[in-house]
């Protein structure tokens, strides 16, 4: 539990494609092999559900439409989907990558006085922005922004450190009022949120709008406040660490693989000539596509899922009591040398189709499979394409030297001790 990558990293090439632990009475199966993968998410979807650690989870989300089942979890994702469709997401690029100039502005100091700065701060508070800015129409900024991001690592580290407190919330550990602070702050944050927009009483085209005026088919009611907070927190936490991860380890990656980011830096000249990037270039950045496939691949953001199956199942030949957990890696599977050749290196081009076309779809899973496949995914991809884009035709990022570098599994995959980076400029 305290050092999770390790642990599975460990068992896996000793014990094979599904190994078992057992906690007490609980018993865990770690499943590497695709086709295992694709059982779970897929194929017997079904029969699982969301295992206990969602449950932990619920304490900050509550019903959001990561951690809710069942009818209301369908109900809900059926009235967001329109947010995050393909042209609607097109829409959003336009704020992206304003967002993303805005900081490009705040960094000129940075380049010309050599500066250092975190890298995994400064895509924090850009991809906050973004999903503030875009789904709710709400400027988060300077201070706000800088509680969230603090509320949201006290939660994230409350659910990746697993201890007594974790087991029993009510006791007063420190790590629990810790969270129990964070937790009333961002409540406080959000519910403010909802009670400005309800106060103008204004359709403003947003998530939140679609929110307020959703009614339910069969009885008409509108969603209390409670669901829409839910889903506000959800989408606020899914969707920003991640993207942010992603871009941070992608920069980290950069900095060690100089051939990768001069074929980058090729690429963004021949399409962009300078120009600021938009949504309808993204289609000709193939090779920038690629260095986030592969990025996603070794530091996949989000590093497991879990489910539990409801009645008994089979998978690669294992028995699957009802009850158990299930554990899927990303971590693992994004590395299974039956379908990664030299899986530590950093090359983004695997993702050519002639390369990638035989690899089985669950040989990669960043975003999950199946129903409850990330619903963020495009507005991720879109996102993390534009923001590596704008900033790698202006700078390199370099690391620091002496700063050491360690995933750390929380929910999300971060780095241990951040990344200290300082700015070059691009030449092209
Ligand atoms: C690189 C960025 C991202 C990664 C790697 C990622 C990954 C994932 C994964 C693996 C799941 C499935 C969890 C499971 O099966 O238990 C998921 C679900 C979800 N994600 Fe993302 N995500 C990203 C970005 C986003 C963004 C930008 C948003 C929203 C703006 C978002 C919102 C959600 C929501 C709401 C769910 C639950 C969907 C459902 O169960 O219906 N994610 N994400």
């Amino acid at each position: 539990m305290r050092n999770p990558l390790q642990t599975i990293g460990r068992d896996w090439p000793r014990y094979g494609d599904v190994t078992r632990y057992r906690f007490g009475a609980m018993q865990v199966f770690l499943v590497v092999h695709p086709d295992g993968v694709k059982r779970v998410l897929q194929e017997n979807h079904r029969n699982y559900v969301k295992s206990f650690d969602y449950q932990i989870l619920k304490r900050l989300l509550g019903e959001g439409l990561l951690t809710s089942e069942g009818r209301l979890w369908l109900r809900q994702r059926r009235l967001m989907a329109p947010m995050f469709h393909r042209q609607r997401i097109a829409e959003f690029g336009a704020t992206m990558v304003d967002c993303t100039l805005k900081m490009l502005d705040q960094w000129n100091s940075l380049a010309s006085t050599g500066n250092t700065f975190d890298a995994c701060s400064e895509m924090m508070r850009l991809t906050l922005e973004i999903v503030a800015r875009v789904l709710f129409k709400v400027e988060i900024g300077g201070e706000l922004a800088h509680e969230i991001g603090r509320d949201v690592t006290i939660a994230n580290e409350r659910f990746g450190q697993f201890d007594l407190g974790t087991l029993l919330p009510w006791l007063p550990t420190l790590r629990n009022l810790q969270f129990r602070r964070a937790t009333r702050s961002l409540n406080a944050i959000v519910g403010g949120i909802i009670a400005s927009r309800r106060r103008i009483g204004q359709d403003r085209g947003d998530l939140l709008s679609l929110l307020l005026s959703a009614r339910d088919e069969d009885t008409g009611e509108a969603m209390s406040d409670q669901q829409i907070r839910d889903e506000v927190v959800t989408l606020i936490l899914a969707g920003h660490e991640t993207t942010a991860n992603a871009l941070a380890w992608t920069w980290y990656l950069l900095s060690q693989n100089p051939e990768v980011e001069l074929k980058l830096h090729a690429e963004l000249a021949e399409v962009l000539g300078g120009r600021t990037p938009a949504v309808a270039d993204l289609p000709n950045l193939r090779y920038t596509s690629k260095v986030i496939d592969e990025s996603m691949r070794l530091y996949p953001p989000a590093w497991s899922v879990g489910r539990s199956p409801i009645a008994d199942d089979e998978i690669l030949g294992f028995h699957i009591p009802k009850g158990s957990t299930v554990m899927l890696s990303q971590w693992l599977t994004h590395r299974h040398p039956d379908f990664w050749e030299d899986p530590e290196r950093f090359d983004p081009e695997r993702f050519k189709p002639a390369r990638a076309d035989n690899r089985p779809r669950y040989a990669y899973f960043p975003f999950g499979g199946g129903p409850r496949q990330c619903i963020g995914n495009a507005f991720a991809l879109t996102e993390a394409n534009l923001i590596l884009a704008a900033v790698a035709q202006k700078y390199r990022l370099r690391l620091v030297p002496g700063q050491r570098v360690e995933p750390l599994a929380l929910v999300t995959l971060r780095s241990r001790y951040g990344l200290k980076m300082t700015l070059e400029p691009t030449r092209s």
